[in-house]
């Protein structure tokens, strides 16, 4: 059967096994899948379609190219790899922070900015997991009343720190001594009013990726971003609350119905939590309100799974969209095909 070889870079991770799961009910051909994870775990096996897939160094994909790479090995990985197999006209979407910022590549959420890719974007940047729940959302709200301002606290899931913080979490949880450690305090009972390293400025890195890559994403250079991000422990699902300042008066009726047609949006009756929205591809949208002081802006809550939307689901959803441009090497098959399935 012809198809894709895909090749998965830290398939043994939190967002790697993501992938694999994805993938299996993605709309991409894969014919072959090559895996990759750091030479700790050469010779392991991940599972995919109910079969074994050795893990292989990265060199063992150089030398035997997929057509398209999906990356999710941390930014020194992305920043050795990437590039070299972008020169060879392998497709790579990487989920590091590595590469985002880097003009020239597009930082993309489909639903949002798909609109970006070109053919010969070889190297492509997945955005960070609270970001892309961010822009789905405020994507309508922008395209409605045009964004002015955002301030968003996030609240977020210990996954979103790969396989040390869920250990260290259950650990936490049992009552044993946490074999690794993610965070240098306690997360189970806690929660922590930082995510990432502490800049001079007194942000921490992850608030800043939530202020430039929204800006990158909505072309917004001059967006105010107000973030403050905060773990949580929670396994899997980031929440934000997020009070948004618009150009002009928004009436909530029409962006309520705006949203409930927008692809990528659940618009949730009850507040959406974590555990509603785990396993599942959405962004969830609840608590819309008015803003108390301004007609020119409204709050609510948003929630996504960060191991899927936020990571593994809106790389294969960049797939798919490089997939149905026909920029990769299997052309997707005819509207004539489709009456024989
Ligand atoms: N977790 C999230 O919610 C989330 C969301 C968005 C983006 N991301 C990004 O996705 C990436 C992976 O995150 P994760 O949560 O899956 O982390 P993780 O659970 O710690 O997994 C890390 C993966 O990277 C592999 N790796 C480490 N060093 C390597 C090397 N030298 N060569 C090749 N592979 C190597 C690991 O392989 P071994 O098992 O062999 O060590 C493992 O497969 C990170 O860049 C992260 O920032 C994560």
């Amino acid at each position: 059967m012809s198809g894709l070889h895909v090749g998965l870079i830290g398939a043994t991770g939190l967002v790697g096994r993501t992938m694999l799961a994805v993938l299996e009910h993605s709309s991409l051909p894969v014919a072959r899948l090559s895996a990759a994870a750091s030479p700790r775990s050469e010779g392991t096996a991940v599972t995919f379609r109910g079969r074994p897939v050795t893990v292989q160094r990265v060199e063992a994909l150089m030398e035997d190219l997929p057509d398209l790479i999906l990356m999710s090995a941390g930014g020194d990985v992305s920043g050795r790899w990437a590039p070299e197999f972008a020169r060879k006209k392998v497709y790579v979407i990487d989920n590091s922070s590595r590469w985002r910022m880097t003009e020239g590549v597009p930082l993309v959420v489909p639903e949002v900015n798909a609109s970006v890719l070109k053919a010969e974007h070889y190297l492509i940047a997945n955005p960070n997991c609270s970001t892309i729940q961010l822009m789905v959302p405020l994507a309508v709200i922008h395209r409605l009343y045009g964004i002015r301002r955002v301030y968003v606290s996030t609240y977020q899931a210990v996954s979103g720190s790969g396989w040390k913080g869920l250990a260290q979490l259950s650990d936490e949880l049992a009552g044993r001594p946490p074999r690794v450690r993610a965070y240098d305090r306690p997360i189970a009972g806690n929660c922590l009013p930082y995510c990432g390293e502490e800049a001079d400025d007194g942000f921490t890195t992850e608030e800043w990726k939530l202020i430039r890559e929204s800006r990158k994403i909505l072309g917004l250079p001059e967006l105010e971003v107000m973030p403050h991000a905060v773990r949580v422990p929670v396994e899997v699902g980031h929440s934000e609350a997020v009070t948004v300042e618009t150009h002009r008066p928004v009436d909530l009726g029409r962006l309520r119905a705006a949203l409930q047609e927008s692809p990528g949006i659940v618009l949730a009756e009850q507040a959406p939590t974590p555990k509603d929205a785990a396993g599942r591809d959405a962004v969830f949208v609840g608590r819309i309100r008015r803003h108390p002081f301004t007609e020119c802006g409204l709050m609510c809550w948003i929630v996504a799974d960060n191991l899927r939307k936020g990571a593994a689901a809106n790389a294969v959803q960049i797939a798919e969209y490089l997939y149905r441009r026909q920029w990769l090497p299997i052309p997707p098959p005819s509207e004539s095909d489709h009456g024989n399935q």
